[in-house]
């Protein structure tokens, strides 16, 4: 009979196994390297785009839009490379979502035109008459609050300094303040003239957006030209 005759043992050594597979199924593969692809082409958010991914998910657009696009036929046709494990290295949490009341929005970024945006997210319906999605004007009516900005990139270790977060403020400022910015035009007819030299959440929102899939697209397109070096260095050796 053995162990079936000892309950006492039989339940011990239950335990033990079912810990011992709990280890190796679950807390093992926490630290092993292969389980967190880090590529070099996905690069971590700026802190702008990061705060923007906070206003995304306090106004739960996750609710309505995916982030994920899976390796089907169909998806990749409509929203291009399916998403790669690699690419999800700097979200915590995730925002692959379940629900698709929108599109999924895991390739958005360099899609349309910041201006595009800021008229959208304003009023959806102006662009996209049948739209159910709901109108975020009074976004571009608060200041971006940064205040815990360079708290936020070192819990999830992104690695900035302190000055880099400033320094990438800043920069996203001046970017969208510059007379010269291309959706200056929408951007301040959306924003109160009070906050048109500042930065709004608006505006960090449209940040985000712009970074999403950017680094995969940015890897296929060098791809392709490295492709099309050697098509034509081909056509030279004939
Ligand atoms: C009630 C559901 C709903 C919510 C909540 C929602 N959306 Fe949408 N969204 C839609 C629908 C439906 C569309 C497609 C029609 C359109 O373009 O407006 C859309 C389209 C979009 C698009 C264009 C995608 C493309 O490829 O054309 C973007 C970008 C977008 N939403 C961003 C957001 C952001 C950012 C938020 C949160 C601030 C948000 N959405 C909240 C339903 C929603």
């Amino acid at each position: 009979m053995g162990v079936y005759s000892k309950p006492a043992l039989f339940a011990l050594l239950s335990v033990v196994l079912i810990l011992v597979g709990t280890f190796v199924t679950t807390i093992l593969p926490i630290y092993l390297p292969t389980t967190q692809p880090v590529s070099s082409y996905i690069k971590p958010y700026t802190a702008v785009e990061l705060e923007g991914r906070d206003i995304y998910i306090r106004e739960g657009c996750n609710n309505c839009h995916t982030q994920t696009v899976r390796p089907l036929r169909t998806e990749v046709a409509r929203y291009g490379e399916y998403s790669k494990p690699e690419e999800f290295a700097y979200d915590r949490p995730h925002l692959w979502g379940s629900r698709r009341t929108g599109p999924d929005l895991a390739r958005v970024g360099g899609k349309y035109p910041d201006s595009w945006h800021y008229q959208h997210l304003y009023d959806p319906a102006s662009i996209s008459p049948v739209s159910n999605m709901p109108a975020y004007g009074w976004l571009a009516g608060r200041r971006l609050d940064t205040g815990y900005t360079f708290r936020k990139v070192s819990v999830l270790g992104y690695g900035y300094t302190r000055q880099e977060v400033e320094q990438q403020i800043a920069a996203y400022m001046e970017r969208v303040t510059a007379p010269d910015y291309a959706a200056r035009d929408v951007r301040n007819r959306v924003t109160p003239p009070e906050l048109r030299d500042t930065l709004t959440e608006m505006d960090a929102l449209v940040a985000y957006l712009q970074k999403l899939g950017r680094d995969v697209k940015e890897l296929e397109k060098s791809r392709r030209a490295a492709m099309l070096d050697k098509t034509i260095g081909m056509s030279e050796v004939r």
